[in-house]
């Protein structure tokens, strides 16, 4: 499908670092962009969960190296970025996707639950980022970082995601500054609720699910398409002067929270 849609391997050459690449959207934007020429190297906390999504890809025509890497512990991310760059040379773009989610009342929630959250999606993020920023500086990279729309708004049980992805967008706007003068783009995609993903499976309880397709002002989900196409389009030359945005793919559904009829 992607294919109708973009220039043939507009992405070709280009190696790509997909951390949460193993399943859901991350891994749906990894498959993505070796469609479009990328070469990819996945990441997630345990090697099982990589390997499925690797054969999709090798089967598919495409490469993809898998290391497995813990994105809170610093060291780890070094050592998977080191090893892509043994696989594949180099590193262009760098996809910080991996994510911690569960339902909780802010009042139930403890202390280690909150910064467990924060560490894999905020410290990760910038962990990995930190970690490849020499190789991202020396190819003239960039940075992607995969938010949500949950802290635009209050959102219920989900206070420690909400802080997460708010710091995650403030990493965004504050790397695109710092770095921009070393050529490294920074971006965010903030996507809505995406169907058959991990997240919405468990988070959206399903008598709910026909009522809230039904307040999205585009009438339904998102698919994970929706959001490789969002992820191909800013990796490719295509969003050369953009810099500094989080792109919100959500069909409209947060503007609409005021939308009582
Ligand atoms: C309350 C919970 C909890 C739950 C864990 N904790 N699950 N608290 N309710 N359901 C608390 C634990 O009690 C513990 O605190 C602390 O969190 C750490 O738990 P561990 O199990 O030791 O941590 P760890 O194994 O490192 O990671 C746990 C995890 C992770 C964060 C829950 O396994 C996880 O999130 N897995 C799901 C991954 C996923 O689905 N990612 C996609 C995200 S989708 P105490 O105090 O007891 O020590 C997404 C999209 C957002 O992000 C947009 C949605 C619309």
């Amino acid at each position: 499908m992607n294919k109708n849609i973009f220039a043939e391997n507009i992405l070709k050459n280009k190696v790509v670092f997909v951390t949460g690449g193993g399943t859901g959207i991350t891994g749906g934007v990894a498959r993505a962009l070796t469609e479009m020429g990328a070469k990819v190297s996945i990441t997630s906390r345990k090697q099982e969960n990589l390997e499925s999504m690797a054969n999709t890809i090798r089967e598919n025509g495409g490469e993809c190296f898998a290391v497995a890497a813990d994105v809170r512990d610093f060291a780890a991310v070094e050592n998977a970025i080191n090893k892509t760059i043994e696989q594949f040379g180099k590193i262009d773009i760098v996809v910080n996707g991996a994510a911690g989610n569960f339902l909780c009342e802010a009042k139930e929630l403890s202390s280690n639950g909150f910064g467990t959250v924060v560490d894999i999606d905020t410290k990760g993020t910038f962990n990995v980022c930190r970690a490849a920023f020499e190789e991202l500086k020396k190819n003239q990279g960039q940075i992607l970082n995969i938010s949500a729309t949950l802290h635009y708004l209050g959102t219920p049980m989900q206070i420690h995601v909400s802080a997460a992805k708010a710091g995650v967008d403030a990493i965004t706007r504050n790397l695109a500054v710092e770095w921009g003068k070393y050529g490294i783009r920074v971006n965010g995609i903030a996507p809505g609720p995406i169907e058959d993903t991990e997240g919405m499976k468990r988070l959206l309880p399903e008598q709910l699910k026909e009522k809230l397709a039904k307040k999205i002002p585009l009438q339904r989900f998102g698919k994970i398409n929706d959001i490789e196409n969002a992820a191909v389009f800013l990796c490719s030359d295509a969003a050369n002067y953009i810099n500094g945005v989080t792109l919100v793919v959500d069909g409209g559904q947060w503007l609409s929270a005021n939308t009582f009829m």
